[in-house]
């Protein structure tokens, strides 16, 4: 994958089991975003190829409505519309029904802990609440891939385990999940750490 020229991956492979997460570790600027990017299909890289199941995926348009979630490090929210709202919105763009929406969402909210707030207006959260609203929103569709792009970042160390551990739990429920960080504990808590580098990825090893 370049940038006007600049190569910034280059023979980066990664293959992921389901029900795995991985953890993608390596210094701001070495090409976290752009290898999870080019996974979920925002970005097209100049050579090499993506899988899911086994199938070569290039367009969005193969995979089944909201087959991929996203957490980011700061994920949009309505900050006037209610939490509830807020992750049933994502489900509706992904092509879910209003009652079919409902119900994921207030599955997915019960399961990251915050089925107390379903009403609130995500304004009303905290930093910490707000991000597990996200992975709610992530969540709700039932991925089969979860890119999570500095999910802990800004986040105190308590609502950090929590999201940690929260994103183990989704991936026993057989998701793929795929974590770029550079917080250490939240690379500990998933299955395997593959340093990145530079745009390469280094040292792979089992925990
Ligand atoms: N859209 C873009 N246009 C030009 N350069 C980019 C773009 N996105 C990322 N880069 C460059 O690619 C490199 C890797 O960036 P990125 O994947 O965001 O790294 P990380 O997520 O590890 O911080 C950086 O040098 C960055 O400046
Ligand atoms: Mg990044």
């Amino acid at each position: 994958m370049s940038f006007g020229g600049r190569q910034v991956l280059s023979g980066a492979s990664l293959e992921v089991q389901a029900g795995e997460t991985v953890a993608v570790l390596g210094p701001s600027g070495s090409g976290k975003t752009t290898l999870l990017s080019v996974c979920g299909l925002l970005l097209r890289a100049d050579s090499g190829s993506v899988r899911i199941d086994g199938q070569e995926v290039t367009r969005m348009s193969q995979l089944r409505p909201g087959a991929i979630g996203w957490v980011l490090q700061q994920s949009n929210s309505f900050p006037r519309r209610t939490v509830l709202d807020n992750v049933a919105l994502g489900s509706l763009a992904a092509g879910f029904s209003h009652a079919e929406s409902q119900e994921l969402s207030e599955r997915a909210l019960t399961d990251v802990g915050l089925s107390g707030r379903l009403h609130s207006e995500a304004r009303e959260l905290s930093g910490g609440e707000l991000q597990r609203m996200c992975v709610a929103r992530s969540i709700a569709a039932r991925p089969k891939l979860i890119l999570a792009d500095e999910p802990t970042g800004g986040l105190d160390e308590e609502n950090s385990r929590h999201v940690a551990s929260l994103l183990r739990q989704v991936s026993s429920t057989g998701a793929t999940v795929v974590v770029a960080t550079h917080d250490l504990a939240l690379a500990q808590a998933c299955h395997r750490v593959v340093e990145m580098h530079k745009g390469r990825l280094q040292i792979e090893e089992s925990q």
